[in-house]
């Protein structure tokens, strides 16, 4: 039984309409003279490079680019920016991007500092100390990426994901710039968007603190529900509810991608403290299958999980239901929590995100094997309410076949 909790994030956050202004002064603030940008190639056709760029210029600050970024950032478009790193010798290293180049800048940052290879530091609290300094920039709302502490890395050559989990890969700073979001595609908006509600919904409805049952001796980032994680996520579930159509539908409504700024960042700070669960253990399972985006994948599979985990937490799930926009005047928490899995279906369709796995290719032959793999993500499934067999996985898959 755990009885106390902690709670970690970036060292600073710098949030705001036009903060990437700032950068030059926060550059100042952390001595840094020699900065390499870690990002990829249609950011610096976006622009948003140069807005990235300048205010450090303009400082004096020296700037290198590496710009092999890539979506899901394979193990050697880290070696790269790593090769690069040793040559130009930076003081930070900025990630700028979605929860792809900043997790291949956290992985870089910690090859610098450490040597060896990502596998080396592969599951929970490996990282032995901290790592090489780093100012994180996203241009997506999704992962939180920019304070969690966590980088997902892909091995193309044994098709599968891993993460390195340590509370030394969270930056010094997390600077977060909604403009840098307006020229974010429609489907990116809409698949990081449902990724953030994950986030939120996951971290809110999660194992409480006290039950949390980890192993002794076993160290871990996550640690259960608890009171400060409750307050973020409530916050960007809410957020997610009044911005997110918006940020789809119209990208350049800053007021919609500042909300949405916000949520992916308090559901990131959530859910790195208290955890992810059943939706992120299946995802893995499913993303191999259907090639779609994490947050696409996610998304999919939400509505089906709150089904399941539904029971185990009906008063969480009528709260979801409210911050969602849903009226449960008068209704029970059972019925109320019905509303809040209508409503996130009722959000995926207006969004694009895909209703069933057969939309995305997945048929029947493949569900046996998703579930067998889905519960050997034991880290992600603990934190979940309820107690996942392989048989609740498969008969769950089933349901959003
Ligand atoms: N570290 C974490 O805590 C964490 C959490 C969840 C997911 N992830 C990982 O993050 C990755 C997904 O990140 P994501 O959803 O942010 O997407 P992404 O980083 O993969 O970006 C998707 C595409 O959108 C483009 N793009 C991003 N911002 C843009 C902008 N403003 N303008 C134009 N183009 C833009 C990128 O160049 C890229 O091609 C996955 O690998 C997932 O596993 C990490
Ligand atoms: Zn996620």
């Amino acid at each position: 039984m755990r009885t106390t909790w902690n709670f970690n994030t970036a060292g600073q956050i710098v949030f705001g309409r036009d903060a990437a202004r700032q950068l030059g002064r926060i550059a100042g603030s952390m001595s840094a003279k020699r900065v390499l940008i870690v990002t990829d190639a249609s950011l610096v056709d976006a622009g948003i490079v140069e807005r990235v760029t300048a205010p450090l210029l303009e400082a004096g600050v020296a700037i290198e680019l590496f710009t092999g970024g890539q979506p899901d950032p394979p193990l050697y478009a880290v070696n790269e920016a790593v090769e690069l790193a040793r040559t130009f010798k930076p003081d930070v290293l900025l990630g700028l991007g979605g929860g792809s180049n900043m997790d291949l800048t956290k992985a870089a940052a910690t090859l610098l500092t450490h040597g060896g290879t990502c596998h080396d530091y592969a599951g929970d609290q490996v990282v032995p100390g901290p790592v090489h300094p780093m100012i994180l920039v996203p241009t997506t709302a999704g992962t939180g990426s920019e304070v969690t502490a966590a980088a997902v890395l892909n091995d193309t050559e044994a098709g599968s994901k891993f993460a390195i989990l340590s509370n030394h890969i969270r930056p010094c700073v997390a600077l977060v710039d909604p403009m840098l979001m307006v020229s974010c595609p429609r489907s990116v908006t809409a698949d990081s968007g449902i990724d953030a509600l994950t986030h939120a919904v996951e971290a809110y409805t999660a194992v409480d603190n006290e039950q949390f049952p980890l192993p002794e001796g076993e160290q871990t980032i996550y640690q259960g529900r608890h009171p400060l994680g409750d307050l973020l996520a409530e916050q960007a579930i809410g957020l997610v509810g009044r911005h997110l159509r918006r940020a789809v539908s119209d990208g350049s409504d800053v007021e919609a991608r500042e909300g949405m700024a916000l949520a992916a960042m308090t559901a990131g700070m959530a859910f790195s403290n208290v955890g992810v669960a059943l939706v992120h253990a299946m995802e893995y399972a499913l993303a191999p299958v259907s090639h779609t985006s994490h947050g696409r994948g996610c998304g999919l599979l939400l509505p089906y999980v709150m089904q399941f985990n539904s029971p185990a937490r009906p008063q969480q799930m009528a709260r979801i239901a409210a911050l969602l926009g849903e009226d449960i005047s008068g209704l029970s928490d059972e019925s109320a929590a019905e509303r809040a899995i209508a409503a996130v279906h009722r959000l995926k369709a207006d969004i694009g995100i895909p209703a069933r796995l057969s939309d995305v290719g997945v048929t029947a032959d493949h569900l046996g094997a998703m579930a067998e793999k889905t519960c050997t993500v034991k880290r992600i499934l603990r934190v979940n309410p309820r107690p996942v067999s392989q048989e609740d996985a498969a008969s769950i898959l089933e349901a959003a076949l």
